[in-house]
């Protein structure tokens, strides 16, 4: 069963089990993480499931498609690993990864 290590903007970190077709956000929600809102439910519309993929990862993550790419224009302290949490589907090849929520959503 894969797993995802959440990091918050204050250090604390949960590793919580997921599985292969769950997103990183609906893995968040389902785990009650803070610091993923998830207003739109996943519909790459809102953008408040803004999370800094770990380096390490980041390339192992499909290419973001372009909705993704326009609705990260809209997020406060976007960094060169930003993605949206809802966009990020688990495979067993992502088992460990790592992900930072920001400090606000907004
Ligand atoms: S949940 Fe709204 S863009 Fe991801």
């Amino acid at each position: 069963m894969p797993k995802i290590t959440y990091i918050s903007n204050a250090g604390e970190t949960r590793t919580v089990d997921t599985s292969v077709g769950m997103t990183v956000m609906r893995t968040a929600i389902a785990n009650a993480i803070p610091g993923i809102d998830a207003d739109c439910g996943g519909s790459c519309a809102c953008a408040t499931c803004h999370v800094y993929v770990d380096p390490a990862w980041f390339d192992q993550l499909k290419p973001a498609e372009t909705a993704e790419s326009d609705m990260l224009d809209f997020v406060i302290d976007r960094e060169p690993t930003s993605r949206l949490s809802c966009q990020i589907e688990i495979t067993d090849a992502l088992d460990g990864l790592v992900v930072r929520t920001p400090a606000t959503q907004h």
